[in-house]
């Protein structure tokens, strides 16, 4: 790695699991498990079989599991038209919203209708999308959402190509001066999730590497640890 983080251009890990590969008999059992492991965030795919070819759950799954825990929530909308569910995923108790900047031409009027709620915004780019398609609005945004495979599913290989765009994004960042988070989602594991780390990503969403196993809470405590002694050791590196 060329660049020189600092702790204040790097934000700390934060590990977020992501229900789609969750066992939907008992969701909110689940959800209470990563919450007490230490997981940061929990985040929810909602679908619409347009933007990506399947179908998951809406807000309503939200706002049931809004009740259960109390770790703010992330939610991505893989949706076409995320305008017309916008008012309900907020409704629902979501803190900060993910729309996709390929889903529409007027992505200000989408932020600042998320925005003027008070809740906050982010950014979600396919793996093909390149970093321009926010330059002009990064300042406003929270978050930025790199998807490492191709949307739609659970349980797919990290694409390594990707771990380049997190390293140039951060990058820019840190000559831009500016303090974002990135998230990373799609095929995180134990095994590539200190080189997600020291490429520059912090909000490591995961779903099969924790839903997927049988003991849910030490996979959440054994993937925050690695996050976090892999930060470590870049930060005290160049301190
Ligand atoms: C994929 C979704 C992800 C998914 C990740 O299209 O956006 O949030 O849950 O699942 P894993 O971690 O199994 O790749
Ligand atoms: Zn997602």
């Amino acid at each position: 790695m060329t660049m020189v983080p600092k702790k204040s251009q790097l934000p700390p890990p934060k590990i977020v699991p992501s229900i789609l590969s969750a066992d939907f008999r008992k969701l909110g059992e689940e959800v209470r498990k990563v919450e007490k492991a230490g997981a940061d965030m929990l985040h929810f795919d909602i679908m619409d079989g347009h933007f990506v070819p399947n179908i998951s759950f809406g807000p309503m799954v939200v706002k049931a599991l809004r009740k259960e825990v109390s770790i703010p929530f992330l939610v991505h909308l893989m949706v076409e038209n995320p305008e017309v569910i916008l008012d309900q995923t907020i409704d629902s108790g979501a803190d900060i919203i993910l729309f996709h900047v390929e889903v529409s031409p007027h992505l200000w009027r989408i932020l600042e209708s998320i925005k003027e709620r008070g809740v906050k915004a982010g950014a979600a780019l396919n793996p093909s999308t390149p970093l321009s398609t926010i330059e002009y609005f990064i300042e406003e945004l929270d978050m930025v959402l790199l998807m490492t495979v191709n949307p739609g599913f659970g349980g797919q290989r990290l694409i390594p190509k990707m771990l380049d765009k997190i390293r140039d994004f951060r990058r820019s960042l840190i000559e831009k001066k500016i303090m974002l988070d990135i998230a990373v989602d799609g095929g995180v594991t134990f095994e590539n999730v200190e080189d997600i780390i020291e490429a520059g990503a912090n909000v490591i969403i995961a779903g099969t590497t924790i839903f997927g196993q049988e003991d849910v809470e030490e996979a959440t405590r054994r993937l925050k640890k690695l996050a976090e002694e892999k930060y470590s050791r870049i930060i005290s590196f160049y301190l």
